[in-house]
């Protein structure tokens, strides 16, 4: 059997030096908040996501009727419909609909990732069905961690430990770089007690400095999301399995 490589690019700074001409699924991963926020949306009945970089372009849809959501800062937009918190997306109003995502690294994120490759969205939710979906393709797999201005988010990186953990337990990927041992190996100091490790992390710290706390535990809960969200032609759209 053919093995395939997992790599992580733990900052979005890096991402250049881990192109490959190597075919490649990227995982975007901000487990907190955006890509758990846009898993529940799916979760929630929304049709599509249109992640977009800027607060003028989410405030250019809104003004064409659409639902956005935003932060940043961790701080819900104004003039946004909801902020960046999941438990904002378990409404009945984004059924059907499409939803405007903008936040502060996790959409920034997923702009620099789509491209030639195909780009989906992982979280500790969607982790299980994503780990399956992977098992079932022949790419190796990036992930590209959105943590915090440029700099590292460590919930990110746990989160791509345990996707590479999964995977590499399964015997068809190859753990081969610094980056994934790092990752593989910070992991198994949080998986034990996985609650405890979160009040490490700085953004739990923002988000709870700012009173945006409630979903914060939720966002680390492994495999309740049945949502793989992936990049088609300009919007995030749900996996049909
Ligand atoms: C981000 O994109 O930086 C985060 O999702 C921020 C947040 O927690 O709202």
């Amino acid at each position: 059997m053919k093995q395939r490589i997992i790599e992580v690019c733990p900052a979005l700074p890096m991402f250049e030096y881990f192109r490959t001409d190597r075919a490649q699924v990227i995982v975007v991963v901000d487990v907190l908040r955006a890509s758990t926020t846009i898993c529940t949306a799916f979760d929630y009945g929304a049709e599509k996501v249109i992640p977009v970089a800027t607060v003028e372009e989410a405030m250019d849809y809104q003004s064409k009727g659409y639902f956005v959501a935003g932060e940043r800062g961790g701080i819900k937009l104004d003039f946004a419909d909801a902020g960046n918190s999941p438990f904002e997306m378990m409404i009945d109003e984004i059924k059907g609909k499409t939803v405007v995502l903008t936040t502060t690294n996790g959409t920034q994120a997923i702009q620099m990732a789509c491209g030639e490759n195909l780009t989906v969205i992982g979280a500790f939710i969607n982790l299980t069905i994503l780990k399956d979906w992977l098992l079932q393709r022949s790419e190796d797999v990036l992930v590209l961690c959105a943590g915090w201005e440029n700099l590292i988010g460590l919930e990110d990186v746990i989160f791509a430990g345990a996707l590479a953990e999964s995977l590499a337990q399964e015997g068809s990927f190859l753990m081969n770089s610094d980056e994934t041992f790092m990752a593989y190996d910070l992991w198994q100091l949080a998986k034990y007690d996985i609650q405890a490790y979160i009040s490490k992390f700085s953004h739990t710290k923002r988000l709870i400095s700012i009173g945006q706390d409630e979903s914060i535990e939720y966002c680390f809960k492994i495999g309740v999301s049945m949502s793989l969200p992936f990049w088609n032609n300009g919007t995030l759209q749900k996996y049909i399995f």
